[in-house]
């Protein structure tokens, strides 16, 4: 049954859906005096008026045509693209160090620890005497959950690598014109930048020939970063029969490009990290008893009262915009300052690709499918307690004024300690941040606010509590797969 329908359906829908819930209101009646919190729940019997409400703010089921059509030979030559430490600089680093299914499709740090650095997630650290890192990556790694959905079609925190119609190249981009055509799509062009980036993948100059050209900013000349990195990867034969395989223009390794590399990899992502069998996505396909009963609570509070979908909105829970949340800043930042500072920790979000002030402090709206395995969270990865990023999302002066840096999950350095609680110390820069946040203060008692992180938990698929399958056994160049 779908949601979406004639008034007659949806009136139908409307009586099955108050039927179900008082059934199960009586249903968790029999757990009273179990759990306390439980016992002082309200008996979940939203008015047909509500639902109706609910009903239209809810968005359409997700299906297959959200997403671009398979390609199972791409696919097994993008996973091992991702996992392997070729397309870094130093051969220390992969894609999936910092997106890495047994964190989330994160790294579980608030904020990445780029190359040079030794370990996997929350046991990685800044480095020994060879490699130390010299700065923190300024932003949370994002989680990857449904990235490859077509409606996705801006990349990074704030949007700076987007599809465009008017570029020539089809995507505006850090690159501007030196970025290849060819390329599929947003994913697939994201795909190019973290190899050029000397603290994520590529190095410091002087330590490879990848680094020297991306810091002497030569992407994609002859010799830059992309022919490089193509170049490694068509010296493997193992690679060589992938591409083969995979790309009908690709017959032998002086064939393979960059673009090949991208799109591959894109496509593995798209196909891999597609999560839509959550209790919530069962709901909207209608299995009307596929969520708790406190978890529909949160469902009427976050299309409701508490305004979560003005922006967690649509078939991925985001409008794809850029709104600023006010989320705490935390790390060395990115360079921006606002008057009055000198030192770089602030960070701009959207103005630093609009250059519009209006868009200072904006960053996309974040999917929420599988939101409970992605911490921590923001674009700082301030908040490690998803109950925290719903208190703040409710009150955000209150929140930035509460902040405590003890759940920041930082590897510790005496190098880059300093930096990381410079801003969100500062009364000052809390203020301008509180400023500019769009959300309205709203109370909510402890069971409401329990309520909505219940839902955001009914927006797990299960198939992603344990991801071990998505780790291949071995990569063609022979580099270790453990970090
Ligand atoms: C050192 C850690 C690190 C490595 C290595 C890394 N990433 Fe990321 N990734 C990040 C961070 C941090 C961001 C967000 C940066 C920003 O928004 O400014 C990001 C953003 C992304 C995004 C955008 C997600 C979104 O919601 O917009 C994708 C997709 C992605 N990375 C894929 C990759 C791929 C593919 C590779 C390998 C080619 C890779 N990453 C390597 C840390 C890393
Ligand atoms: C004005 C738009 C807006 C409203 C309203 C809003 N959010 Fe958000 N939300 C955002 C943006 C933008 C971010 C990312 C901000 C950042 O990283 O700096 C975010 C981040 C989040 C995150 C962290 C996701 C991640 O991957 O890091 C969660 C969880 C969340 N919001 C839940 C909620 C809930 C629950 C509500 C309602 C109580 C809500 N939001 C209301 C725009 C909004």
């Amino acid at each position: 049954m779908k949601l979406k329908g004639t008034t007659q359906q949806k009136v139908i829908r409307i009586c099955l859906l108050s039927a179900s819930i008082l059934a199960l209101g009586s249903a968790m009646a029999q757990y009273e005096g179990s759990d306390p919190r439980q016992r002082r729940l309200p008996a979940v019997k939203p008015s047909d008026a509500l639902l109706a409400r609910i009903d239209a703010a809810l968005p359409k089921p997700v299906t297959d045509e959200d997403f671009p059509p398979r390609d199972p030979a791409k696919e097994a030559l993008g996973q091992v693209l991702f996992f392997d430490k070729i397309l870094s600089g130093n051969k220390n680093i992969a894609c999936a160090t910092c997106h890495h299914p047994l964190a989330g499709t994160g790294d579980g740090l608030s904020l990445p620890v780029g190359e040079g650095g030794i370990g996997l997630s929350t046991t990685r650290s800044t480095g020994d005497e060879t490699s130390r890192v010299s700065e923190r990556v300024p932003r949370n790694a994002p989680h990857l959950f449904n990235i490859g959905a077509r409606e996705f079609t801006k990349m990074f925190h704030d949007g700076r690598v987007e599809e465009n119609a008017d570029h020539p190249t089809g995507y505006s981009s850090p690159a501007g014109d030196d970025l290849p055509l060819g390329l599929d799509s947003a994913l697939a062009a994201q795909a190019l930048f973290p190899p050029t980036s000397g603290a994520e993948m590529a190095g410091h100059p002087g330590e490879n020939p990848v680094a020297d050209a991306a810091a002497a900013g030569n992407l994609a000349g002859p010799n830059g970063v992309w022919a490089q990195l193509a170049e490694r990867v068509a010296a493997i034969p193992e690679y060589e029969r992938l591409f083969s395989e995979a790309f009908d223009d690709v017959e032998g390794a002086e064939d393979i490009t960059m673009t090949h590399v991208a799109n591959a990899i894109a496509a593995f992502e798209a196909a891999t990290f597609r999560a839509d069998d959550t209790p919530f996505d069962r709901f909207l396909r209608g299995d009307l008893t596929a969520m708790s009963p406190r978890a529909l609570m949160g469902m009427e509070l976050f299309y409701g009262e508490a305004k979560c979908a003005t922006c967690h909105k649509g078939t991925f829970l985001t409008d794809q915009g850029f709104h600023a949340a006010g989320m705490p800043q935390i790390g060395p930042g990115k360079g921006d300052n606002l008057p009055g500072y000198d030192d770089g920790l602030d960070d701009f979000g959207r103005e630093r690709v609009t250059g519009d002030a209006a868009d200072r402090f904006r960053f996309r709206t974040p999917a929420l499918r599988n939101v409970a395995l992605t911490g921590p969270w923001g674009h700082a990865g301030a908040y490690s307690d998803l109950r925290r990023v719903v208190e703040h999302q409710l009150d955000v002066a209150a929140a930035l004024e509460a902040y405590d840096p003890n759940q920041a999950i930082l590897p510790s350095d005496p190098n880059l300690d300093p930096f990381d609680f410079v801003v969100i110390s500062d009364p000052a820069r809390r203020a301008a941040i509180a400023a500019t946040a769009e959300i309205e203060p709203l109370a909510l008692d402890d069971e409401q606010i329990d309520a909505i992180v219940e839902f955001l938990h009914a927006l797990t698929d299960s198939r992603f509590l344990d991801m071990r399958r998505i780790v291949p056994k071995e990569i063609p160049s022979g580099l270790p797969l453990a970090d």
